[in-house]
């Protein structure tokens, strides 16, 4: 049985968090063995809001440091930076011109960030479509993601469906989002009726960065919003969204069903002790990850190496399929791309 082919990505904006980690990462890492995986770091995604470049340089390292520190294995899992492999910027032009303006306006991410800025920039409306491109040149037929990039999944279903009906074609394989049973919206800390995310990760209290230390984690849980009641239990009600925040945290971490969570916080004094519980596991659980890490960064040689050989294992998967998009599409073919592996003309190859 051939195994499916899985794409994600993830943004080397820094601030990474609980909710990368359980609602992403973790899974990726979990269940990479039974499938063909390419993880991604979208350091082109990143420059859809303005960056320092220096700064921009050190997270995408640190990003890729931390999959693999987070159980992503190079031997069976492609790891790579987006902006190594040319074929998904040159392909998002070809998809841009398939796609209709008003599917990218109705985006509820380019709505909030664009709201939140005075002036916004072409490459965040466009934004959904470069990701697009990630996930089809791949021919990926699932992509883990969290809850929040759901709609952008289904956009990309959309393109792709587009792309083959409008050249009468099953050139593009339609992708599925798989979202996390737990935890695919872990909220934050300070609101639990927002989600937790990097761009407020500055902000102290709001999240737990994968980086941070024990007695930071310690201290962000303890000032976790609850409500005014006494119960421990999984609940829907609004009033009793950051229990149930917390409860979901420590049931991604530890693995167990609900009941068995509940059971655990059966004889708890209070919410004070549900925090500290919860934020010790989150602690145990992030303390080799973060050792790992600062090996990884201490001597990047293994990196590099790591990142290059998955850079050139992503081009042989997506360039030859751009070449063909752009055949399909009636572009005229130069004699010998200058991209190509092979060498080969790209007539013989088609
Ligand atoms: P990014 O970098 O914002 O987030 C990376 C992953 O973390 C998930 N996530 C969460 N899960 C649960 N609770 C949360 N509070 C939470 N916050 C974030 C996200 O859903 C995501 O899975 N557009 C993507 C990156 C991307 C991509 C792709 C993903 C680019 N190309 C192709 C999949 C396939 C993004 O910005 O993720």
């Amino acid at each position: 049985m051939t195994k499916k082919r899985v794409f994600s990505g993830i943004q080397p904006t820094g601030n990474t968090h609980l909710g990368n980690y359980l609602g992403a990462i973790r899974r990726w890492a979990a269940e990479q063995a039974d499938k063909t995986n390419f993880f991604c770091v979208v350091d082109l995604h990143s420059l859809t809001v303005p960056q320092d470049p220096a700064q921009l340089r050190h997270e995408t390292r640190s990003m890729a440091a931390m999959l693999l520190a987070c159980g992503i294995d190079p031997q069976q899992s492609t790891v790579f930076v987006q902006s190594h492999v040319t074929a998904h910027a040159e392909g998002c032009w070809l998809l841009n011109c398939i796609t209709p303006l008003g599917w990218l306006q109705r985006m509820t991410q380019f709505k909030d960030k664009s709201a939140r800025q005075e002036s916004v920039l072409t490459g965040l409306l466009d934004y959904p479509v470069l990701m697009a491109g990630d996930i089809l040149f791949y021919d990926a037929d699932e992509v883990p993601v969290g809850e929040d990039q759901k709609q952008h999944v289904e956009l990309t279903r959309d393109i792709a469906q587009r792309f083959n009906a409008l050249y009468d074609t099953e050139f593009f394989v339609i992708p599925q989002p798989v979202i996390a049973k737990v935890a695919a919206r872990v909220m934050g800390l300070d609101d639990p009726t927002v989600k937790m995310s990097k761009s407020l990760a500055d902000k102290r209290g709001h999240a737990v960065r994968l980086l941070d230390s024990p007695d930071e984690i310690l201290y962000v849980f303890k000032r976790a919003v609850t409500d005014s009641g006494r119960e421990i239990r999984f609940a829907d009600e609004p009033e009793k969204a950051g229990v149930n925040n917390l409860l979901s945290i420590y049931q991604a971490v530890t693995g167990k069903e609900k009941d068995a969570v509940e059971a655990d916080f059966a004889t708890a004094r209070g919410y004070g002790d549900l925090k500290v519980r919860v934020a010790e596991v989150v602690i145990e659980a992030l303390r080799p990850i973060q050792a790992r890490h600062a090996e990884l960064m201490a001597d990047t040689g293994e990196l590099d190496q790591v990142l290059a050989e998955g850079a050139a294992r992503a081009r042989e998967i997506s360039q030859p399929k751009v070449d063909e998009m752009k055949h399909i599409m009636g572009l005229v073919a130069a004699s010998v791309h200058p991209t190509s592996e092979s060498g080969m003309p790209l007539q013989d190859r088609l």
